[in-house]
């Protein structure tokens, strides 16, 4: 009998803008103060990415992050899940990018749109597909750059989100551990609640959804925050169940950064103290598919997550969906690259991006050669066909 195999997570990363704004900043912008802020959500400040930033950008340097604690080359990457809403562009899937940009030269790739559920539907989907035994390598990134679909006149929204991004890179393992129980749900009689209307194929990008504010969040914030109460607990307690361990098992609870509020009322539910639940949002906001991997990330910076722990994480937002997941933390044995092997990964990622050069060069030369080719040989068709009344293919003999 084939040995059982396990997904573990074995190299994590974040990514998070510089550029910080906080409630004062936004309370001069719509009418909010820092003290509404503060009381109703937790969120002290978020990051915004700059211009330059966009929803790949900031995956690629938390894909990096995450590569190099797992001292895992990205060419043996075999699949990259990108769990966002604000890809780069309807398509191609932003995991594509990533994928060009890391070098994974034999990872499939493809985007994840489960609101700020996403992260954990791809980490549910990679750990069954190492399971499975389709897969060693898989990354999982959760990258968001909602400042860009935000209604910054909206104060009902806009004090909410913010930027960034955070990966896992799962391996299979043949040790107990990683990725034990997870559950995914779904409520789309509640899809209106917490949407973006325009931009697709219901209402296309026109003047009209532009003028409309269509393609910016909308949300009915107290129905969200009442479904969020609710379920939180419950599928934190289903993935608890489900792996037959009980909440003194339990080392963290790692829940969406969406509202302290929302946090508390779980972690009541759960009979778990506060001190069990790692809380970030008052730096960075609601950041969506991205707030569990960077809240991960601290958690294990801080030293709030040790080998051999259970941690859980919970997720819910548009859908309405909602995911949670139980892991039991594994670190990678020893295998911190030295520091010829980190600048060899840093030249490699430059090759990376020389090579995907090189490759739009000859494509573009390519259609420019068989254009000029085919010109030559419709020109040449007329000729031969003139002379000969033959077939189309008459002028390549
Ligand atoms: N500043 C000041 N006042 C605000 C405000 C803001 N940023 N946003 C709303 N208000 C006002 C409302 O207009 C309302 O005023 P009114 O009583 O005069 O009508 C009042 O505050 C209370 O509004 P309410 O919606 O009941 O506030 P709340 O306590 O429910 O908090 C949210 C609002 C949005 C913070 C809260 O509902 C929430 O967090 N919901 C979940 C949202 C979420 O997590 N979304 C992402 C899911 S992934």
């Amino acid at each position: 009998m084939a040995a059982r195999r396990y997904a573990a997570v074995v190299g994590w990363g974040k990514y998070v803008p510089q550029r910080v704004m906080t409630n004062d900043e936004l309370a001069t912008m719509v009418d909010t103060s820092d003290e509404w802020i503060r009381q109703r959500t937790g969120i002290l400040e978020r990051r915004i990415a700059d211009l330059k930033e966009f929803t790949s950008t900031m995956a690629i340097r938390a894909a990096r992050a995450a590569l190099r604690v797992a001292a895992l080359d990205p060419d043996r990457l075999d699949l990259i899940i990108v769990c966002t809403v604000t890809g780069d562009y309807p398509f191609p899937a932003t995991a594509s990018l990533v994928q060009d940009a890391l070098g994974a030269s034999h990872a499939g790739a493809f985007d994840l749109a489960a609101g700020c559920s996403g992260f954990i539907y791809g980490l549910s989907l990679a750990s069954q597909m190492i399971a499975a035994g389709a897969y060693d390598n898989i990354l999982v990134i959760g990258a968001e750059t909602l400042s860009r679909i935000i209604d910054w006149s909206d104060r009902q929204t806009c004090v909410l989100f913010g930027d960034g991004a955070g990966a896992f890179v799962l391996q299979a393992s043949d040790q107990p551990g990683g990725v034990i129980s997870f559950t995914l749900g779904s409520d789309g009689s509640g899809a209106d609640l917490l949407i973006m209307p325009g931009g697709g194929s219901r209402h296309p990008f026109n003047e009209t959804t532009l003028a409309n504010g269509m393609t910016k969040i909308r949300m009915n914030g107290r129905e969200v925050f009442r479904f969020a109460t609710r379920i939180m607990g419950r599928a934190a307690k289903e993935v608890i169940d489900r792996a037959g361990l009980d909440i003194d098992h339990v080392e963290l609870f790692v829940p969406h950064q969406a509202n302290l509020r929302i946090i508390s009322t779980a972690a009541k539910f759960l009979g778990l103290p506060m001190d069990r639940v790692y809380v970030n949002l008052d730096r960075y906001g609601n950041t969506s598919a991205a707030s569990v991997p960077i809240a991960v990330c601290e958690a294990v910076e801080e030293g709030r997550i040790k080998p051999g722990d259970h941690i859980v994480l919970v997720a819910f937002g548009a859908g309405l969906s909602w995911a949670a997941a139980l892991i039991q933390w594994a670190v990678p044995p020893e295998r911190r690259w030295p520091w010829w092997r980190r600048l060899l990964q840093w030249l490699r990622y430059r090759y990376a991006r020389v090579k995907s050069f090189r490759q739009r060069v000859v494509r573009k030369l390519g259609s420019l050669w068989n254009r000029l080719l085919g010109r030559n040989g419709n020109m040449g068709n007329g000729a031969v066909r003139g002379q000969s009344g033959g077939g189309d293919t008459g002028w390549q003999t």
